[in-house]
C-alpha cells in the first residue's frame, strides 16, 4: 500500500502517537475521530489540517483507503459497527491495534466491503503530550485478510518496525507474555521505588538511586538464554537471605517475591 490517506479512529494514546508518526513518514492524515474533542496539548501535536470529530458531531469527510481502530479493546467491536454504518467501507483497510483480539473483531468492517486485520506494535505509548516513543525495530504483530494483512506488514516496515505474521490463535499468549515482560515489572519497580524511599534511599535521578541496577539486570535479562545471568540471593540459593528479605517486606510484597521465587524453581527443575 503507498502512503495514502488515513483516518485514525480513537484518538488516545496509540493513536495520536500513531497518526505523528504515519505524518512524519508522508502519510496524508484526513480525519480523527473520537468521543469528544482533543484537549488544546493533544490538538497542538497535529497539523491544523487534520480534521477532528465525534461520532455525535460528524463532519463530512471521504473514507481514506486506511482506517486505523485504536480504541480500547472493549470497544472494538462497537466501533466497527458504527464505521461500517457511517462511513465508505468498500475496497478500503482497516485495522485494529488490540494485541490481544483478532481481526475477526472487524467483522461488521468486513461484511461492508472492507479488507481487515490486527495490526500491533510491541511498544508502550504513554500520553503523547508527555515523550515521544521509538519506532524503530519494534516488533508489530499483525494477521488477517490478505490484503490487509499485507498493507499491515508495509505499514509497520515504513514506520521503521519489524512486522511479523502472529496466528490469531496465540494473541491470548503472546498479549500476557507482552504484560508479563512490561506490566508486571513496571509495579514492582514502583513499589521497590517507595522501599528505597522508606529507607532513606538518594532523592536525585529516576528511581531513588535504583536507575543502574534496574536497568543493567532488564538487559541481561533480554540477552540471556535463560536464567543464567540471573544475580542475588534467588540465583544463589540463600535460602536465609531470601528469608530476611520476605520478612522484611509487607505482606502483600512477600507474596509476591514468593511466588516468583517458586517460579524460579520451577524454571531451575526443567
Ligand atoms: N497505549 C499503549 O501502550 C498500547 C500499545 C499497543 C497497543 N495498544 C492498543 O491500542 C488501543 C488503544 O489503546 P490506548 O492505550 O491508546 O487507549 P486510550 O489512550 O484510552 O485511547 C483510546 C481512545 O479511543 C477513544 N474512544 C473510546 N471509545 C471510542 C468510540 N466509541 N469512538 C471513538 N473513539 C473512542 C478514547 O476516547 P476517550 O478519551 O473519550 O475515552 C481515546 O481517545 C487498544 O487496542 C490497545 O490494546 C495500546
Amino acid at each position: 500500500m503507498a502512503r495514502t490517506g488515513f483516518a485514525v479512529i480513537g484518538p488516545g494514546r496509540l493513536g495520536l502517537h500513531l497518526t505523528s508518526r504515519m505524518i512524519e513518514r508522508g502519510w496524508t492524515a484526513v480525519a480523527l475521530r473520537g468521543r469528544r474533542p482533543l484537549r488544546a496539548e493533544q490538538r497542538r501535536l497535529l497539523p491544523a489540517t487534520v480534521v477532528f470529530d465525534t461520532w455525535d458531531e460528524p463532519t463530512a469527510w471521504a473514507t481514506p483507503d486506511l482506517v486505523v481502530i485504536a480504541v480500547p479493546d472493549p470497544e472494538i467491536q462497537r466501533v466497527a459497527t458504527l464505521a461500517a454504518d457511517r462511513l465508505d467501507l468498500g475496497g478500503r483497510v482497516v485495522l485494529h491495534t488490540s494485541g490481544l483480539h483478532p481481526a475477526e473483531q472487524l467483522e461488521a468492517c468486513r461484511r461492508a466491503g472492507a479488507s481487515v486485520a490486527s495490526w500491533h506494535p510491541l511498544q508502550t505509548f504513554p500520553p503523547p503530550e508527555l515523550r515521544t516513543v521509538e519506532w524503530n525495530g519494534v516488533a508489530v504483530a499483525v494477521e488477517g485478510d490478505q490484503r490487509a494483512h499485507e498493507a499491515g506488514l508495509e505499514l509497520a516496515r515504513d514506520l521503521g518496525g519489524e512486522p511479523w505474521t502472529i496466528d490469531p490463535s496465540c494473541k491470548p499468549t503472546y498479549h500476557a507474555a507482552a504484560a508479563v515482560a512490561a506490566n508486571l515489572p513496571h509495579v514492582l519497580i514502583a513499589v521497590a521505588r517507595d522501599l528505597m524511599a522508606s529507607c532513606g534511599g538518594p532523592e536525585e535521578g529516576p528511581g531513588r538511586g535504583l536507575e543502574p541496577l534496574v536497568l543493567a539486570s532488564v538487559r541481561s535479562a533480554l540477552s540471556a538464554a535463560g536464567m543464567e545471568a540471573l544475580t542475588g540471593a534467588l540465583a544463589r540459593r540463600d535460602r536465609a537471605a531470601v528469608d530476611a528479605h520476605l520478612a522484611a517486606l509487607p505482606a502483600e510484597v512477600a507474596a509476591v517475591y514468593r511466588a516468583v521465587a517458586e517460579l524460579l524453581e520451577t524454571r531451575h527443575l526443567r
